[in-house]
């Protein structure tokens, strides 16, 4: 069999480039299109320098449906893993039209591309974020969908148009119909352990982990935990981690789930990513100081609006169905992300 060709939107991003590793050291050819909004380029060729391998890359937005359709006709992919969008919820509330015209309008323009150049199988990157009010703290995914904010409804709107593309071709019976996997992904941490990839936030980070990371190193002075009060063990809030190179090998494993049998006649499921059980957020911080050594200075703060008590993922449908599960523990994705922030503590620059 010839080599597979993946076109890997957002490939320079933080999961995007740790897909790319992967990818290359699987024996894929990997075309990358970023515009470099939240990205460096050094991303791409530390990529490269991991796995000896190059990649071709556009600089492009996705929204350009020109220069898309042009990348298309010259590259000719089989597959697109779809990670390119912009993902601050809090951003997203206030700036609303940004998010709705770079995600959905984005992810419009890639399957119009996609649908004229006759490459109908795709992975994209969701959230747990598209999840509603739930009576149950582990989510599974046929529970109701209601995000809260621009950024999740964003995901959920375009859930919803790669839903009606597949169904479509299901009515209509055609020849190469969809095949599409939604991953909702749970909270992404960690790095690639040769600590040359890693997430790298501008300005100060929206997440926990990166968080605590650039307190221990001395960019930030103090980690806010916000609510001790919710009805958990220790009364910090509780959330599914997940080690980036697991949450990116779920991916490959899902194109080879799009090749098989199960997407054969075209489809479109939803799998939740995530490990399946929870972390307080002080538990959190007492395993970045027992790994690394330093002490991380916090203070509770009054809880914020929209927070949930505890968010876990049930990721049973992605162990039967893509053969996936996480290999990584809580310590490794401590200490790879202490290993990234240590080597590059100010970042790709
Ligand atoms: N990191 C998380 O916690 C998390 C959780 C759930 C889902 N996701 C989703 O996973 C995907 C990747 O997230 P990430 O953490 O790697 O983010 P990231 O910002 O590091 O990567 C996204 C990449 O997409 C690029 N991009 C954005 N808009 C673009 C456009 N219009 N055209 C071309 N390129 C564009 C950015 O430059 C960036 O390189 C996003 O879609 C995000 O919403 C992330």
């Amino acid at each position: 069999m010839t080599k597979q060709k993946v076109l890997v939107t957002g490939g320079a991003g933080y999961i995007g480039s740790h897909a790319c590793v992967e990818l290359l050291e699987a024996g894929f050819e990997v075309v990358v299109v970023d515009n470099l909004s939240n990205s460096k380029p050094e991303s791409l060729a530390r990529v490269q320098k991991i796995t000896g391998k190059t990649l071709s890359f556009y600089q492009t937005d996705i929204r350009d449906h020109a220069a898309l359709t042009d990348i298309f006709a010259k590259e000719a992919p089989d597959t697109v893993i779809h990670f390119a969008g912009l993902k601050a919820v809090g951003e997203s509330c206030e700036q609303p039209l940004l998010y709705y015209h770079n995600n959905v309008y984005g992810t419009l323009v890639l399957v119009e591309v996609m649908t004229a150049a006759n490459v109908k199988q795709l992975v994209f990157s969701s959230s747990a974020t598209v999840y509603g009010e739930s009576s149950s703290p582990q989510y599974s995914e046929h529970f109701p969908l209601g995000a809260i904010n621009p950024y999740g409804r964003s995901k959920a709107m375009i859930e919803d148009i790669l839903r009606d593309l597949s169904a479509a071709d299901h009515k209509n019976q055609v020849q190469n119909p969809w095949k599409i996997a939604l991953l909702r992904y749970f909270n992404p941490i960690g790095a690639h352990s040769s600590g040359l990839i890693g997430e790298d936030p501008n300005g100060i980070p929206n997440n926990l982990m990166p968080y605590i990371a650039q307190v221990a190193i001395g960019k930030l002075s103090q980690l806010s935990v916000f609510g001790d009060d919710y009805p958990t063990p220790d009364g910090t809030g509780i959330r599914d981690y997940i080690h980036v190179v697991d949450l990116v090998k779920g991916h490959l494993k899902a194109i080879t789930a799009l090749n098989g049998d199960k997407f054969k006649d075209g489809a479109c499921n939803a799998y939740n990513l995530g490990a399946g059980r929870g972390y307080s957020v002080l538990e959190m911080v007492h395993a970045f100081e027992r790994v690394t050594g330093k002490t991380i200075n916090y203070k509770i703060s009054p809880r914020r609006a929209g927070d949930l008590a505890e968010c876990f993922a049930n990721p049973e449908l992605a162990w039967q169905e893509l053969d996936w599960k996480v290999e990584k523990n809580l310590d490794d994705m401590v200490a790879d992300t202490w290993h990234w922030q240590t080597l590059n503590p100010m970042g790709y620059v």
